[in-house]
């Protein structure tokens, strides 16, 4: 199979009327990580979220297509299967549905009617994942997210990622609340991924995760747009300077956010 092309073009998305999304552009490649960084509110997860065809989400312009095929004409599931996959900022809790039931459903969704995994098969490779992501075999039975402390829903999305095999991964703030080892274990996780038959998109707010899952590309965000793409150096030029330095440099004012007289 070839390897994925993953296009977004001049993709505009409002939330309840508001333009969040304003014209955003990317290509991504199999073989490649993009990182998008970007101050708080610029409409990252609303970039996750709208290519994952959350309903709340209307895009209003632009495309986005995997392999040529168009994303935003099909449903959640069909996105899914196509080897679309996000790892959600904030990964919800949904009780009564065991973690390992709610990985087999998505994977045999993903691998469509008649090449579903045969049960044990499953349960082997799900054990021997989650060996490799130092999660406690106990998690498979136990409600999907619910009393996970943070860092154990991050590296359980982890999980999911390396069970479905996507295409593209978009992960969002992966980082976020990981303690020292288990960054490292989700860094090595993603890296064990890595091949010519996966793109991801990395959201995150700090250079530090970069430091472990090298980046080809970085992108800034702000205000609803990719404002600068460079290579890895970019992130760490972020990090030593700051927002606005590049606000400053790209002549961008910020917006004002709040409270009327
Ligand atoms: N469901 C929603 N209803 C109303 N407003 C929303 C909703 N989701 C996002 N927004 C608004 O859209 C804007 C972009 O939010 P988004 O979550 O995409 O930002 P972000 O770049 O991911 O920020 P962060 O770095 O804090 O995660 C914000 O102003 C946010 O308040
Ligand atoms: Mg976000």
């Amino acid at each position: 199979m070839a390897k994925p092309d993953f296009r977004v073009n001049d993709l505009r998305v409002n939330i309840d009327g508001k333009e969040i999304l304003k014209g955003l552009n990317l290509h991504i490649q199999g073989g490649e990580i993009h990182a998008i960084m970007g101050p708080n509110g610029t409409g990252k997860s609303t970039l996750a979220s709208a290519l994952m065809g959350h309903p709340h989400y209307e895009v209003t312009g632009g495309s986005a297509t995997l392999d040529g095929e168009d994303l935003l004409e099909m449903s959640v599931d069909e996105r899914a299967r196509a080897g679309l996959f996000l790892a959600m900022q904030y990964p919800a809790e949904v009780p009564g549905v065991s973690n390992a039931n709610f990985i087999r459903q998505a994977l045999n969704a993903r691998l469509g009617e008649g090449n579903e995994l045969p049960v044990l098969k499953f349960h082997r490779m799900l054990q021997e994942k989650m060996k490799a992501l130092s999660i406690d075999p106990e998690f498979a039975e136990r409600y999907l997210n619910e009393g996970f402390s943070g860092g154990e829903k991050k590296r359980n999305e982890i999980l999911q990622m390396s069970m479905l095999e996507p295409r593209i991964a978009i992960l969002d703030e992966i980082d976020s609340g990981l303690d020292i080892d288990a960054l490292k274990i989700v860094a090595n996780g993603v890296n064990s991924l890595r091949s010519e038959n996966i793109g991801f998109l990395i959201i995150t707010h700090y250079q530090r995760l970069l430091n472990y899952i090298k980046p080809d590309y970085v992108h800034v965000m702000m205000q609803g747009r990719i404002v600068r793409s460079g290579d890895a150096t970019l992130a760490e030029e972020l990090e030593a300077k700051g927002y606005d330095w590049l606000k400053a440099e790209l002549g961008i004012e910020d917006e004002t956010v709040g409270v009327e007289a």
